[in-house]
């Protein structure tokens, strides 16, 4: 007995000793980046409001804009809202607001699965922070926008309208990809605000058919999955964003570990949590993870079995990007699968903690003044048309502010 109780106190011991040492961010990183960010992002605001259009990265040392169509457009006031939220100063609330509301039609868009990112980050965040039962409205009207591009055939919701695949073979016809787990939360959301059901279930069955078809046996992910609308059977697995069709794009995966933490937190459904678990692992323990933890693109550049298709520009590149905005993605999702992981927490907090003190420091985190306004350098857009890379994102910026927040929670 006693023997036993010793070996049990040493694996406590050990599992403190590996992953104990960094259990938090400091304070001083995260009050680092929040004031970077009141600094950055007065000149953004500026530049945008001037322009009226949504800060997205830089092109040729300039601020690159989209108009309300882009996928990226809630990123920008979702930012301005975890600034308020942080330092609760009414002209982050009003800019916050502001910008929110011009995204207010896009409720009715239907042209791609992005509703979510576009108005959950946005009209989400404001919801969640100011009870604006006008707000509210509008992301139900945004799910039953969403829920159009469902089909119940297949089991998902459709992501892009008929693409033709990256290396020009075929076109998808019903494009699926892994990217399309984080729109679900919008789906969660108005089931529990309305009481109806539907937008769960709909979110649950996308998740599912995900879970199917878009992991492989050791939980690294297809980037796009195109279906048979009259079987409902997958018809191609291939990448868009990733460097080969069998490789792993690091933001797809760092979108899945995400998505399926999400779908965990909002079901209670463990084979989400499972997969969670699995697809954090792959991208935490790989071997091709730098040790700073601020993965490249994709795990798989120019490794042996893994070929580009021959369309795809990225041999261009005379190196090997990184990604910071995958590395603040998975930093805030690993923040919240570690409440739920159980001893495997630990680790997972561990190495947000690790993501976030490198994000944080100067290698990453923009000098005020510098950087166009954005935060993070060093993140990759589209590696494959040499677009956005080794450069800020929106949406790099949005994770990581969120990251902080919740580790400061
Ligand atoms: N959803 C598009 C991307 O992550 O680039």
């Amino acid at each position: 007995m006693i023997k036993r109780l010793l070996i049990v106190s040493l694996f406590f011991l050990m599992i403190h000793h590996t992953f104990g040492q960094q259990k938090n961010i400091s304070g001083d990183h995260i009050s680092i980046v929040f004031n970077t960010a009141a600094q950055q992002y007065a000149t953004l605001l500026d530049s945008a409001n001037v322009k009226m259009k949504y800060p997205r990265s830089s092109k040729n040392g300039n601020i690159a804009y989209v108009g309300i169509e882009d996928w990226t457009g809630g990123f920008w006031p979702g930012a301005l809202w975890y600034l308020f939220e942080y330092t609760n100063k009414p002209v982050w609330k009003e800019a916050a607001i502001k910008w929110t509301e011009t995204l207010e039609s896009n409720q009715f868009n239907t042209n791609h699965h992005d509703i979510g990112f576009m108005m959950y980050n946005s009209y989400g965040n404001g919801y969640r922070l100011t009870h604006n039962e006008k707000y509210k409205d509008i992301l139900i009207q945004s799910a039953k926008s969403l829920c159009k591009r469902y089909n119940e055939k297949v089991g998902a919701i459709k992501s892009w309208n008929d693409k033709p695949s990256l290396d020009g073979k075929d076109t998808m016809h019903y494009p699926v990809i892994i990217d399309n787990m984080m729109n679900l939360e919008l789906l969660f959301f108005a089931s529990k605000i309305t009481g109806d059901t539907i937008y769960k279930h709909i979110a649950i069955k996308h998740a599912e058919k995900t879970m199917l078809n878009h992991l492989r046996a050791d939980y690294s992910s297809y980037h796009v999955v195109d279906y048979d609308t009259i079987t409902g059977k997958a018809i191609h697995k291939e990448t868009n964003q990733g460097f080969a069709h069998n490789s792993t794009w690091t933001r797809g995966q760092a979108w899945g570990v995400y998505g399926f933490t999400m779908s965990y937190r909002e079901t209670g459904d463990k084979r989400f949590l499972n997969t969670a678990i699995k697809m954090a692992d792959f991208f935490i323990d790989n071997n091709r993870l730098p040790s700073d933890k601020i993965p490249n693109w994709d795990f798989n550049v120019n490794e042996a079995g893994y070929t580009s298709p021959a369309t795809a520009q990225s041999n261009q590149l005379t190196y090997i990007p990184r990604d910071a905005s995958a590395a603040a993605i998975l930093a805030s999702a690993l923040l919240e699968l570690s409440n739920y992981a159980g001893t495997k927490g630990a680790k997972y907090k561990s190495t947000a903690n690790q993501i976030l003190t490198s994000l944080s420091n100067a290698n990453y985190l923009a000098k005020p003044g510098a950087n166009n306004g954005f935060l993070l350098m060093h993140c990759t857009g589209n590696a494959n048309r040499v677009s956005e890379v080794d450069k800020p994102l929106m949406y790099g910026d949005y994770y990581l502010l969120e990251a902080l927040l919740r580790a400061k929670k």
